[in-house]
C-alpha cells in the first residue's frame, strides 16, 4: 500500500499533513538553521497509534522524526529529507496525579507549562524549568535531557523521571509505568532514553517525580568587571547560599541585545561586563535576609546590584536572562554552541571563546551566557552563514582543549554529529552504536541524529 494512505488510515485524513502548507512549521527548527522537507506530518493519538506509525514506516523504509514542541536548539527534531515526522502534540493528557508522593503522569506532548501547572495547583512542581516552557514537551525534555535553571537544585529531566511508555521501531511497546523511586530491576531503559534524542524509541509517557513548591524567592543581578570575578563570586554564592537555586551568567553584549529586542531596562544605571543572576528559595521562610547577608559577605558593588522579592521584581530581573535566545535570534540565524567545562576553566572559556571565533571570522559577534551554577556556557554566534562550520569547530576545539562536553543540555542532534567521537572516543560511540544496532536494526529512527546517517 501507498506509505501515505498506510499512514491516513492510522491516525486519520486530518493528522496526516502532506500539503506544504500545513508542514512548514514541522519542517523547520527554532533557530532557523536547520530545515528539510517532510514526506508527511503524522499526528497520532495514541501509543497503540504511535506503534502502528512505526511499523508503517518501517515497511516502507521511511526515517522517522519525533517531534514534540520543535524547541530544540541542534537540528535533531526536523526532517533532513522525505522523513515522516512523528508529532507528539496530541499525546498531551496529564493524569494519575498523586498528591501524597508527589508524582504525576504526563503525556509526551504536554508542554512543560501544562504540567507545572497541574503540579503546582496540587501544591507540587516540576524539578526542571527552563525558557521555552510554554512550548517544549515532557517528551521532547526526556529524549534531550533537558537542563534548565534549577538543574544545581534538582538535576536535569533525566532525575526527574520514575517511569516511561516508549515505542520501539518494530512497533512494540515497552511500558514501565508509574515506576517506583526505588527500582533495581535490570537496565534502567528510561534512563537510557533520557538523552536519546529521538533514536531509540518513541517515549509516549512519563511519570515524573515532582518538587516542593518554593513559596519564598528572592532574585539578584550584580554586575562584575570580567568573567573571572563574575565566576569567583558565584562559586562563593553556592558555599554562602544553602536556599539557591539558579545560578546565571550574561555579558554585556547580551544584555544590550536584551534591552533592545525585549523591551525590558538595564537592572541598575552602572553597566558593567559581566553579570549574575542569583535566586534564592524556600518552602518556608522568606530567603531575602540570607541572601542579602551573602551579597555583603562577598562584597558586590552596590551600583551594580539589583535585588527583588515580590513576583513583579522577581520577573523584571528574570527577564534580563530568559529573553537572550529571543534576543539573540532577533539579530540573525545564530549558530549555537552548548557547551560545559569544569568551573575552574569557565572564565576562560567566556573569555577565550570570542577570541577563537574572531581568528576564523572576524566580523562575526559572539554572545555568552548560561547556567553558570552547572559549568554550562551557551556560546551564540552571529553573522557566519548557517552552513559554515568553521566557528563551530573553533569553539568546540577550545571546550575539549578545556577539558569540557561539547553538549551540556541541547543534545548532539545533527548540529554536533562530527563531534561525538571527539569528546567520547570511538571506544564509547561503538558502544552507542551497538545500542543504536540493538534498539533500532533498520535505522528509521532519526537518521542523521547523533550519528551520520550512513553510519
Ligand atoms: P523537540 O525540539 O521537538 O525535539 C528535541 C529532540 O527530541 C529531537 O531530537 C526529537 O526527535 C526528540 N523528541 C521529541 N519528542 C520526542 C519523543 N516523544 N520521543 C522521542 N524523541 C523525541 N534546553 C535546555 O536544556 N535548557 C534550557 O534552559 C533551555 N531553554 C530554552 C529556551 C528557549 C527560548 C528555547 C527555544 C529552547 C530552550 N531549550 C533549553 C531547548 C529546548 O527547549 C529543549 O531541548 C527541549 O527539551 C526540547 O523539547 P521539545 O518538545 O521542543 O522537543
Ligand atoms: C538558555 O539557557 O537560555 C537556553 O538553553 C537556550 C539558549 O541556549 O539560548
Ligand atoms: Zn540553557
Amino acid at each position: 500500500m501507498d506509505p501515505i494512505e498506510a499512514l491516513r488510515g492510522i491516525v486519520g485524513e486530518a493528522h496526516c499533513l502532506t500539503d506544504p502548507s500545513l508542514r512548514a512549521t514541522y519542517e523547520t527548527d527554532w533557530t532557523r538553521r536547520f530545515s528539510g522537507t517532510a514526506l508527511a506530518v503524522v499526528r497520532p493519538g495514541s501509543a497503540d497509534e504511535v506503534a502502528a506509525v512505526l511499523r508503517a514506516c518501517a515497511e516502507a523504509g521511511l526515517g522517522v522524526v519525533p517531534q514534540g514542541g520543535n524547541t530544540g536548539l541542534v537540528g535533531g527534531s526536523v526532517p533532513r529529507g522525505g522523513d515522516v515526522v512523528l508529532s507528539t502534540l496530541r499525546l498531551r493528557e496529564v493524569a494519575d496525579l498523586d498528591r501524597e508522593a508527589g508524582e504525576v503522569t504526563a503525556g509526551a506532548g504536554a508542554t512543560l507549562a501544562s504540567v507545572q501547572s497541574v503540579a503546582r495547583e496540587a501544591g507540587w512542581d516540576v524539578g526542571v524549568d527552563l525558557g521555552a516552557r510554554d512550548s517544549a514537551t515532557i517528551g521532547g525534555m526526556v529524549a534531550t535531557n533537558a537542563g534548565g535553571v534549577n538543574v544545581l537544585r534538582h538535576g536535569p529531566m533525566r532525575r526527574q523521571l520514575l517511569g516511561f511508555e516508549a515505542v520501539r521501531a518494530d512497533g512494540s511497546i515497552i511500558r514501565r509505568l508509574p515506576g517506583m523511586p526505588k527500582d533495581n530491576t535490570g537496565y534502567d531503559l528510561g534512563g537510557l532514553l533520557a538523552g536519546s534524542e529521538g533514536t531509540l524509541a518513541v517515549i509516549t509517557r512519563v511519570r515524573l517525580r515532582l518538587v516542593p513548591p518554593l513559596v519564598h524567592r528572592a532574585v539578584a543581578v550584580l554586575g562584575w568587571p570580567d568573567a573571572a570575578s563574575a565566576v569567583t563570586a558565584a562559586g562563593r554564592l553556592r558555599r554562602e547560599l544553602a536556599s539557591l537555586t539558579a545560578l546565571e551568567l550574561f555579558t554585556d553584549a547580551g544584555l544590550e541585545l536584551v534591552i533592545r529586542h525585549a523591551a525590558v531596562a538595564a537592572p541598575f544605571a552602572t553597566r558593567t561586563s559581566v553579570y549574575l543572576l542569583a535566586e534564592v528559595g524556600s518552602d518556608a521562610a522568606d530567603p531575602t535576609d540570607e541572601l542579602l547577608t551573602a551579597l555583603e559577605a562577598i562584597g558586590v558593588d552596590e551600583d551594580a546590584a539589583a535585588v527583588a522579592s515580590d513576583p513583579g521584581g522577581r520577573h523584571r530581573l528574570w527577564q534580563l536572562r530568559e529573553r537572550h535566545t529571543e534576543a539573540v535570534n532577533a539579530e540573525g540565524i545564530p549558530h549555537k554552541l552548548d557547551v560545559s567545562v569544569p568551573a575552574a576553566r569557565y572564565a576562560e572559556l567566556v573569555e577565550r571563546a570570542p577570541q577563537v571565533v574572531a581568528e576564523v571570522d572576524p566580523a562575526a559577534r559572539t554572545i555568552s551566557y548560561g547556567h553558570v551554577g552547572d559549568g554550562n556556557v551557551h556560546v551564540n554566534i552571529l553573522g557566519p552563514a548557517a552552513d559554515d562550520d568553521r566557528v563551530d569547530d573553533a569553539v568546540l576545539g577550545l571546550v575539549l582543549e578545556l577539558g569540557g562536553s561539547i553538549s551540556a543540555e541541547h543534545g548532539i542532534g545533527v548540529a554536533k554529529v562530527g563531534w561525538l567521537e571527539r569528546d567520547r572516543g570511538s571506544v564509547t560511540v561503538d558502544a552507542m552504536r551497538a545500542l543504536k544496532r540493538a534498539w533500532d536494526p533498520s535505522g528509521i529512527l532519526n537518521p542523521g541524529v547523533l550519528f551520520a546517517a550512513d553510519s
